[in-house]
């Protein structure tokens, strides 16, 4: 076969599939747009997720695309085969209620014989299991009857993306690599086909026909349109046309191959092989995301990036390699990817700066924790035991940062097994207790000491991350001791520190102790008295009384605290001037990842004030104010305007924190030096904590950017859904779309780019006008669609037609009785009216029951009353059994009542009454 580069090949197919009048569409982001349910992009097909179950109007009916997509189901094979990957390129062709199976299957054999230049006789497709339409299109197409063979759902039917969407059976087309490629048996046994293991036949292009919309619930239902979504994946195409057995041997991937040799000084090879391929496929997973702003974190997306990043720098280091490493390929990813996506050249220095801040951190605890494992294990070797306890797991993840999965793969591959509940129990508990037992722990250090000289710490840390000291104490379970060694849990106190000890409802810091190689990891600084108590475990060595140690602050996560704690100021201010002087703090908490402020006011606060609190503090953000604290007598502090808070305890001396004309308040924490540095603030939530105070929970920072962007995928599945059941009422979808005005992420991205702290404000009238919009057509729909049931319920003939051919008669009286099912009184009036139109002597008994409730509606023609029946009357019976209300006229009566399981029996009582008047 004629080789073909990666770049050519997606080229030739963009090219192609425009030519036949699809609209080459741009890949989209790996955060999918408007679906929550998935974590990242994982087909072509996602982000035409609303195209094809008809959720917005269609801008075009046909498209293609050349999509990256994450998928990490097979996450712990990659490396050890030969074609997984966790990142891939997926080409792709689709129509929406366009074309069908026929010319998707005829594009698909023209694309791959004329312009792959495939071969014919080595072409193979699967069908689905009764898919004779297909295969009747395939013969047409002159591919031989026994090169068609049929599949089941695991491999023929596709979807959806996600819980829910389009969905359908597919068709695929392989390509017969001869013989020799097969298993041992498979030239012999005769069953070997597409849908055997070995590799002989291979799939490149998947053809599914949608016809299913998927809903959450797992219910199939019919999709208003047809359509076609395929899926060629763009490494597995260059491998066979490249006649090569890995798609990690193809031009692109073998250039990220040689990266690796050329800067480690290591040859791919058969014993370097795995670890090569891990490195080359995550890199590329983990840099494609951080180009759209996936960043490394603790839950989420940003867990599988992180979780993708640490998998590679153990692979890295088993290499050998135990420097940070794989930033270092960012170039040359940038070189080969940024043709097809050129936005990455802007976005390199970031991606490259990020990764490498997360190697960092790993590579920190990765070897202790390896060699800890290793210890662990051959422990339970000598004593016979197989499975590695949720406890012992847990610790590798809470104190060496090791991935669960990763934990899990390292211990099922040296033959012990990993009990998953057992971990999370432990999770659990970790995240109910982690804080409270320091806590707990922490009154009984210092008490019993008699050397009250060496008990006071100097605090550094307003100026200063990292400083040198003395340690002056150390404590084991509560006691003191003389040294803490590795893999110990204690606490370390100092003469001097910069950590900030918690207080003031901003946390403790986290960091690092070291001296030397020994090493101790801060995991929380409390306060007792005026001592900080560094508590934490030691990663490696040794920490002994009496050493002159290096203390380092965790600068990324007192960054965070301080932008939370300053934009907790600013919101105080704000607080005042927006609603009032009445507005007291009441209480606050001051995380890395958001602020929480208890203040005193009556009322809940509307739309329109937190709109203005948040301009408030942005506008403050915006006017990059210095921030100035100084140390005051407390009485000149009081005099100053300084804001206080009643039930808190002040010494003689004070600090003052202020922020130009907006805040100034008693504080003893850490802030950022300029109000500029907080760069975003946004409102989460407005609450009550109780006693006529109110809460407010906010974020300052990035995670702003990030919040939005979430707020606007849940936002757009709701109107995707709203969209969906408005078709069923309406039917034509146009009044309708206002999914259109929803921000994607990346928009959300460079607005906050582009508007700075105004982008706030921006995005929350966004928001909230389309909050406001899809609410109201939310009533809307609810109004119409029970007025169209009512209508075609009441005007339904088939209904009309059964209960006339049901009727009972009464000397000249026809009685059409029957009980319904939640149906509204309008409704039986209505049926009722038509039933009246059809029959003169007509007399309707109609009952209906929702819930606790019943609903009688009597009614008749003129000439049934001039003959004496009173509907009024028959109804008063009726309801003293419901113990209901209600009465009416001769011909028409109406009246509901409780009891809905003596439905009939009112509804006898009153037939029984006719039969006594009218009856024989
Ligand atoms: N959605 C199908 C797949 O991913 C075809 O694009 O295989």
């Amino acid at each position: 076969m004629k080789f073909k580069s990666v770049q050519e090949i997606g080229d030739l197919y963009l090219n192609y599939f425009k030519s036949k009048g699809h609209v080459v569409v741009p890949s989209s982001s790996l955060i999918p747009a408007g679906d929550p349910t998935l974590l990242f992009t994982t087909a072509g097909m996602v982000q035409f997720k609303p195209l094809f179950t008809g959720a917005v109007e269609l801008p075009y009916s046909k498209a293609c695309s050349c999509q990256k997509c994450v998928r990490t189901t097979d996450l712990e094979v990659v490396g050890k085969t030969e074609r997984h990957c966790t990142f891939f390129e997926m080409l792709g062709n689709f129509s929406f209620g366009d074309y069908f199976k026929k010319e998707a299957i005829e594009y698909a054999l023209d694309f791959s014989l004329n312009h792959l230049e495939i071969p014919k006789d080595k072409i193979w497709v699967t069908i689905y299991l009764d898919d004779d339409e297909a295969k009747q299109i395939w013969m047409n197409t002159g591919i031989p009857e026994e090169r068609i063979v049929r599949l089941g759902k695991k491999d023929n039917f596709w979807g959806p993306a996600g819980d829910s969407g389009a969905c359908g059976p597919c068709s695929e087309l392989y390509l017969d690599r001869g013989p020799e490629k097969g298993g041992p048996d498979c030239g012999t046994s005769g069953t070997c086909k597409p849908g055997c293991d070995c590799d002989r036949y291979l799939e490149y292009w998947n053809l599914v026909f949608n016809q299913f919309n998927q809903t959450v619930s797992g219910e199939l239902l019919p999709l208003k349109q047809t359509g076609i979504d395929t899926g060629s994946g763009l490494e597995r195409v260059a491998m066979l046309l490249q006649e090569v057995d890995s798609v990690y041997d193809t031009d692109e991937l073998k250039n990220i191959i040689t990266t690796i040799e050329s800067l480690s000084g290591k040859t791919y090879d058969q014993s370097t092989k795995v670890n090569f391929r891990v490195i080359t496929d995550h890199s590329r997973s983990v840099f494609f995301s951080i180009g759209d702003r996936i960043y490394p974190d603790r839950t989420g997306r940003g867990y599988v990036i992180r979780r993708l990043i640490r998998r590679a720098s153990l692979f890295a280091r088993t290499l050998g390699i135990t420097e940070p490493f794989i930033y270092k390929l960012v170039d040359t990813l940038t070189g080969i990817y940024s043709k097809r996506y050129p936005e990455l050249k802007e976005r390199a220095k970031e991606i490259q700066s990020v990764i490498r801040k997360e190697e960092e951190l790993f590579l920190n605890t990765l070897e202790v924790g390896l060699e800890e494992l290793e210890h662990l294990l051959n422990q339970m070797k000598s004593k016979n035991e197989t499975e590695v306890r949720g406890v012992d797991s847990f610790r590798l993840y809470s104190t060496y940062g090791f991935p669960r999965e990763m934990t899990r793969e390292l211990v099922l591959e040296r033959g012990f097994s990993f009990n998953d509940s057992e971990f999370d129990a432990e999770l659990d508990k970790d995240r109910d207790l982690s804080r409270a037992s320091w806590k707990g722990k922490k009154t009984a250090y210092l008490t019993g000491i008699t050397d009250t000289s060496k008990l006071k710490t100097e605090f550094t840390g307003y100026t200063q991350l990292n400083g040198t000291a003395k340690v002056q104490f150390l404590f084991k379970d509560g006691k003191q001791v003389n040294s803490l060694k590795a893999g110990e849990e204690g606490v370390i106190l100092v003469d001097k520190s910069p950590f900030y000890a918690e207080g003031g409802g901003q946390l403790g810091d986290w960091g690092y102790i070291k001296i030397e190689s020994s090493q101790f990891q801060v995991q929380d600084t409390q306060k007792e008295n005026d001592s900080h108590l560094h508590l934490g475990l030691v990663l490696r060595g040794e920490i002994k009384l009496g050493d002159t140690v290096d203390l380092e602050v965790d600068s990324k996560r007192r960054q965070s605290l301080a932008n939370h704690h300053s934009g907790t100021h600013l919101l105080n201010g704000a607080l005042r001037r927006v609603l009032g002087s009445h507005v007291y703090q009441k209480g606050s908490v001051v995380s890395p990842d958001y602020l929480r402020f208890d203040f005193s006011h009556p009322a809940s606060l509307t739309d329109e004030e937190i709109r203005k609190i948040e301009a408030d503090v942005n506008g403050a953000v915006a006017r990059g104010i210095t921030v100035e604290t100084e140390v005051l007598p407390i009485e000149q502090a009081k005099t100053s305007g300084a804001l206080s808070m009643f039930d808190e305890k002040y010494g003689n001396l004070v600090r003052v924190v202020g922020m130009g004309d907006v805040s100034k308040e008693f504080c003893g924490g850490t802030h950022v030096s300029n109000t500029k540095e907080i760069t975003y603030f946004a409102v989460l939530k407005e609450s009550s904590p109780g006693a006529g105070n109110r809460r407010i929970e906010a974020i300052c920072g990035d995670p702003v950017v990030d919040y939005f962007q979430s707020a606007f995928q849940v936002l757009a599945e709701k109107i995707q859904n709203y969209n969906l059941s408005a078709k069923d009422v309406y039917g034509d979808l146009k009044t309708h779309g206002i999914l259109d005005k929803i921000p994607a992420p990346e928009e959300v991205q460079s607005l906050f780019e582009t508007k700075k702290t105004s982008a706030v404000e921006y995005l929350r009238e966004i928001k909230r006008k389309l909050e406001d919009s899809l609410s109201e057509k939310l009533s809307g729909l609810h109004k119409d669609k029970k007025k169209k049931e009512a209508l075609s319920f009441s005007l339904n003939p088939e209904l009309v037609e059964d209960l006339l051919s049901k009727v009972i008669k009464i000397g000249d009286i026809v009685i059409a009785k029957h009980s319904f099912d939640a149906v509204d009184a309008k409704s039986l009036k209505d049926l009722a009216d038509s039933l009246k139109s059809r029959e003169a002597n007509i007399l309707c008994l109609f009952a209906s029951k929702e819930g606790e409730t019943s609903t009688l509606v009597y009614m008749c023609n003129k000439v049934l009353v001039d003959k004496g029946v009173h509907c009024g009357n028959l109804l008063k019976n009726s309801l003293e059994i419901l113990g209901g209300k209600g009465g009416g006229r001769p011909d028409m009566a109406q009246g509901g009542g409780k009891n809905p399981d003596q439905i009939d029996l009112a509804l006898e009582a009153a037939m029984k009454e006719i039969q006594n008047k009218f009856g024989a």
